[in-house]
């Protein structure tokens, strides 16, 4: 008798074993799965009112903004539909993304500002990078051609914002350029490789270097503003917009830093810009008012802390340059940017941060900070911000299999 139960005991602990386990989606499979399902609601939406519709982040009235072509922020929900489109390999994300990526279209010929850079890249870029859609190689090359118009070679950058009307003329500004403007190299590169005109590269080569210079303190944080003498080129002060003051470190300016010059170094190899981006990373990640979940302040320096706000779009942005830094460097310091990212992916992935499905108005993160400065956007969802989560998804896809 009890050795008849020990034998189905046995069998029973045998059996369950070969029981196969019940699939728990991996994290990547879940947070695409999760976006996926998300923008899908957004798309039943833009159906059931017969509207193309590309989200930006909330009104003060907490109705969804939506993008005009001509809005800095018009690329990111087109290029979400094409990360979507890469991290699924499914063919209406693919169909969707060309959908959207054309709205904008017509913002290649932009001359008006520095955004071009962001507009243009994150769409078409995206999409020549994976559809090697034809059509939008000359709108890449003629974006870049625009952004170019607004090189000042006596100062050595692109100027970002125009002074004629607006608060950037009132701060009496001749030639402000914002750390920001690092993102917008990435075009001017890729039209380079695109056309075989070397000259975008070399503007982008030298608003590197030269923000390298003007905008960086001892300790490698940034200024969210420099203004340059639009006569002489020399500079003449340090300022910010979007900071908390003009001596701060605004998070978001830290991030676009970072991810400029890592993305600078793989375009030149120079490794004055990878020791650049290794020495920003250090700021940012050494940073005493870096909280432990790595979901950074709006400025490092804001004298509130704890009790602030959070930026999760400077986070993402965060996450995403350190995985492609991470590739660039020796062993320990590539795996300190490896586990950093994937720390700061997996809280953006947390409920603290990453909305229901079918809540936060279709958006996937919540928590994003505009311009605190100008009361606008605060505590809301970013689409940049959702943005750079997928691009730091497909990256961490990558490397997750090396
Ligand atoms: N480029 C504008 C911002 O980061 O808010």
């Amino acid at each position: 008798m009890k050795r008849a139960l020990v034998f189905f005991v046995t069998a029973f602990v045998a059996l369950a074993a070969c029981q196969p386990k019940k699939a728990t989606p991996n994290f990547i499979q879940e947070n695409t799965q999760f976006a996926a399902n998300q923008i899908d609601l957004e798309f039943k939406k833009m159906d059931s009112l017969g509207v193309i519709l590309n989200p930006r982040t909330l009104h003060r009235d907490g109705t969804v903004r939506y993008n005009k072509p001509a809005l800095w922020t018009s690329g990111f929900f087109p290029g979400s539909l094409w990360y979507l489109y890469e991290l699924t390999g499914e063919e209406r994300w693919k169909q969707r993304a060309e959908k959207l990526t054309m709205t904008i279209e017509n913002q290649q010929y932009t001359t008006n500002n520095h955004d071009v850079g962001f507009i243009i890249y994150c769409s078409f870029g995206n999409g020549y990078r994976l559809a090697h859609i034809p059509e939008y190689k000359q709108i890449i090359i003629n974006a870049a051609k625009s952004l170019s118009t607004r090189f000042r070679p006596q100062v050595g950058c692109i100027q970002s914002w125009n002074v004629d009307k607006g608060w950037p003329s009132e701060r009496g500004w001749q030639c402000p350029v914002i750390i920001d403007n690092m993102m917008n190299l990435e075009l001017l590169f890729e039209a380079s490789k695109l056309s075989g005109d070397n000259t975008y590269r070399d503007i982008a080569i030298k608003h590197a270097d030269t923000t390298m210079k003007y905008h960086y303190r001892k300790d490698y944080s940034s200024y969210h503003v420099v203004d340059y003498d639009s006569i002489s080129g020399a500079f003449r002060n340090g300022a910010t917009a979007q900071g908390f003051a003009d001596e701060s470190a605004w998070a978001r300016g830290q991030a676009w830093g970072l991810y400029g010059y890592t993305m600078c170094y793989r375009e030149t190899k120079d490794p004055r810009y990878l020791e650049q981006a290794k020495q920003i990373a250090k700021f940012m990640l050494d940073h005493p008012r870096l909280p432990k979940d790595m979901i950074p302040y709006w400025d490092f320096d804001c004298t509130d802390i704890p009790n602030t706000y959070r930026d999760a779009s400077a986070a993402s942005v965060t996450s995403s340059a350190l995985y492609e830094l991470s590739t660039y460097v020796e062993d320990v310091i590539s795996k300190k940017y490896k586990d950093t990212a994937n720390k700061i992916l997996k809280n953006l992935a947390s409920p603290s941060y990453r909305a229901k499905l079918g809540d936060n108005f279709n958006f996937i993160l919540m928590h994003s900070v505009g311009s605190i400065p100008h009361n606008n956007e605060i505590d809301v969802p970013l689409n940049y911000a959702d943005y750079y989560f997928l691009e730091a998804l497909v990256r961490k896809k990558e490397l997750d299999k090396r």
